[in-house]
C-alpha cells in the first residue's frame, strides 16, 4: 500500500468514525449528542457552575422539545468535552477532553466569541440537517432580564435543535434585505404567531419613529409590555415571545417572504418537521 492509498484508508475509516458518533433516535429519545468547548475558551471561574449550565440547557431544550411536539421527543444523553488546557480536576468527572476532530464534528460548540448569536451552519435547503450548532457561553446563563430578549435557555436550544436536526428555518425576515425582508406589503411583517399583537415598524424600537415597511433597516418591533401568552410566537420565529411551540398548518402565513417559506416552499415547520425520518419513523 502507498502513502496515498494509506492516506485514503486513514480519511475512510475516520469517515466511519465520524458517522458511529452521530446522535440516534429511538423511540422519540436522542442519545449520542456531543457537546464540545471550543479550544481557545477561557476556563470559566466555576467549572461546577459551568457543568450545571450546560447540564441545564440540554436538559430545558429537551423540555421544551417534548412540550413543543406534544410529548414525542426528549435528548437522552450528552457528553461534554473540554479544552485540553482547562484543569479537567474543577469539572468533577463527567467530561472527556475535546481535540480539533471532536470540535469540529461535535452537534453543538461552546465559545466565547463576543457580539456572537446562538446560530446553527446549515444548507440552503429545506429539511437537511445542519453541520453544527453553535453557543456563546453567555447564552447558557441569561439573566431574566436578558432572556426576555433572547428567551429562555429552553427555547433557544429548542430553536437551534429545529434548524439542526430537522432542517427548518427561520420564520422571521431581516430588516432591509431584499430576499427575506422582515416587513413586507402594506403594514404586514414576516412572522409567525398563533396570538395577536399591536406593535408596529421602526428602525429602532426604542423610539416612537415609525418607518416604511421594506425599507432598508426597518425592522417590526413589538410593543413593550407584550408577553408570549399573548403574542404566542412560533419557536422558529421568536423564542423570547413563544409559549413553546412552532407554526403549524393552521397558524402558517404561507406567503411571507421569511427564510422558512423561501426554501420550504410555503410549508409550516410542524409540516416539515412530520415528513422528517425521524417522526415517519415513530
Ligand atoms: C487543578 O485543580 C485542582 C483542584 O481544583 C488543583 O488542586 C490543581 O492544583 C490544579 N492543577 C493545576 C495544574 O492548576
Ligand atoms: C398594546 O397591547 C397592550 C397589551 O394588550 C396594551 O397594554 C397597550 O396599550 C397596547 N398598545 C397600543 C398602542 O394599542
Amino acid at each position: 500500500m502507498n502513502t496515498r492509498q494509506a492516506v485514503i484508508i486513514w480519511q475512510l475509516l475516520q469517515l466511519a468514525l465520524l458517522t458511529s458518533a452521530a446522535v440516534q433516535m429511538q423511540d422519540g429519545r436522542y442519545s449520542g449528542l456531543q457537546v464540545a468547548v471550543a479550544s481557545k475558551t477561557i476556563e470559566p471561574l466555576d467549572g461546577l457552575k459551568f457543568i450545571a449550565d450546560v447540564q441545564n440547557f440540554i436538559h430545558a431544550g429537551s423540555e421544551l422539545l417534548n412540550y413543543a411536539m406534544d410529548k414525542r421527543v426528549s435528548i437522552n444523553d450528552f457528553t461534554l468535552m473540554i479544552p485540553r488546557t482547562w484543569n479537567a480536576s474543577n469539572f468533577g468527572s463527567v467530561v472527556r477532553a475535546s481535540d480539533d476532530t471532536t470540535i469540529k464534528t461535535a452537534d453543538i460548540l461552546l465559545h466565547d466569541a463576543a457580539d456572537e448569536l446562538p446560530e446553527t451552519l446549515q444548507a440552503e435547503l429545506c429539511g437537511v440537517p445542519g453541520r453544527q450548532v453553535s453557543v456563546p457561553l453567555f447564552f447558557l446563563s441569561l439573566s431574566e432580564e436578558e432572556q426576555k430578549q433572547f428567551g429562555s435557555p429552553g427555547k433557544i436550544f429548542a430553536h437551534e435543535w429545529a434548524h439542526y436536526r430537522w432542517g427548518v428555518h427561520d420564520e422571521h425576515g431581516f430588516g432591509g434585505d431584499d430576499v427575506y425582508s422582515s416587513t413586507y406589503g402594506n403594514y404586514q411583517t414576516a412572522m409567525c404567531i398563533a396570538g395577536t399583537t399591536n406593535g408596529t415598524t421602526k428602525r429602532d424600537c426604542s423610539t416612537t419613529d415609525i418607518c416604511e415597511p421594506g425599507s432598508s433597516g426597518c425592522y417590526f418591533c413589538f410593543g413593550e409590555d407584550e408577553t408570549a401568552d399573548q403574542v404566542q410566537a412560533s419557536l422558529s420565529y421568536m423564542p423570547a415571545l413563544s409559549t413553546g411551540k412552532f407554526c403549524d398548518a393552521a397558524t402558517h402565513v404561507r406567503n411571507t417572504p421569511s427564510p422558512q417559506n423561501v426554501l420550504c416552499g410555503g410549508r409550516s415547520i410542524m409540516e416539515v418537521i412530520q415528513q422528517h425520518p425521524d417522526h415517519l419513523l415513530q
